[in-house]
């Protein structure tokens, strides 16, 4: 099923492959709940498609026998990538095109990546094919509810609008998942750490280090900034929680 996002092409990884592990780390509890759901030995072979700088794909790797390959579409995320790990092959292709045989992995997954897909469904149609019988996919996503749920969308509300109509929601994913002909497994959401938030946050927020703050209006911007600046100022407890749904998928 063929749907093109044109919302989904406007950033440029290469560029960002220099500041995204300022903000972003791999996800062991993200990892963790992966491989609850996967029987993997020594002899499996797992993909992570969109893997940017590896960081949930080295997590993966350390946390299994399993054979990992992380593949990016981006160069500059790539080469972070490399500096971290030269055991762990990475591959520089788009997710849908997928440079491998029919039937080659037990495992495919994606964390954070299907809302950057021109293509979603054709992505997940060539998942589908290099995926052996009874293999199984996970995309690892936010839904709306999620989104609007995010500290980022209470002080940049417009930053909600925005990535509402980058991601695809979860019934939209369980539509290309069925059309490629997968089983489809009860997506599971899960909240991790809640954490309270510091002046980190704050300093993320002006260097502009979540996407979203890229794509709103100065004025948004700038007001959000104010806002969040006075609830730290009033001594307001910002408590945040990464949400999460795991869209499972298997392969009869
Ligand atoms: C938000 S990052 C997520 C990276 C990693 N999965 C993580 O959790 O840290 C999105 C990644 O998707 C990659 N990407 C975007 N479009 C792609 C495409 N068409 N094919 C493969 N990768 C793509 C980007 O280059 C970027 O590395």
């Amino acid at each position: 099923m063929s749907r093109e996002n044109p919302k989904s092409k406007s950033i440029d990884y290469d560029k960002v492959s220099k500041v995204y592990d300022n903000v972003r780390v791999g996800d062991p509890e993200m990892v963790h709940q992966l491989l609850q759901e996967v029987n993997l030995d020594s002899d499996s072979l797992v993909l992570d498609v969109g893997c940017g700088t590896g960081n949930n794909t080295l997590l993966f790797a350390e946390a299994t026998h399993a054979r990992v390959t992380g593949l990016d579409i981006s160069h500059g995320m790539l080469e972070k990538a490399r500096e971290k790990s030269k055991q762990v092959p990475l591959v520089q292709a788009p997710a849908d095109t997928l440079p491998f045989a029919n039937e080659t992995f037990h495992f495919v997954f994606m964390t954070e990546v299907i809302h950057h897909l021109p293509d979603p469904g054709s992505s997940i149609e060539d998942a589908y094919r290099v995926l052996s019988p009874n293999g199984a996919l996970c995309i690892v996503t936010q839904s709306h509810k999620q989104i609007e749920g995010r500290m980022t969308s209470r002080f940049f509300p417009a930053s909600a609008m925005v990535d509402k109509e980058r991601y695809p929601d979860i019934d939209v994913i369980d539509e290309y998942i069925l059309h490629a002909g997968f089983n489809k497994m009860i997506p599971k959401e899960y909240q991790f750490r809640p954490t309270q938030l510091c002046e980190d946050y704050l300093r993320t927020v002006e260097n502009r280090g979540y996407s979203m703050l890229h794509k709103i209006s100065r004025e948004d911007y700038e007001q959000g900034v104010r806002d969040l600046k006075a609830a730290f100022t009033n001594g307001e407890k910002l408590t945040y929680s990464a949400d999460y749904t795991f869209v499972w998928a298997t392969k009869e």
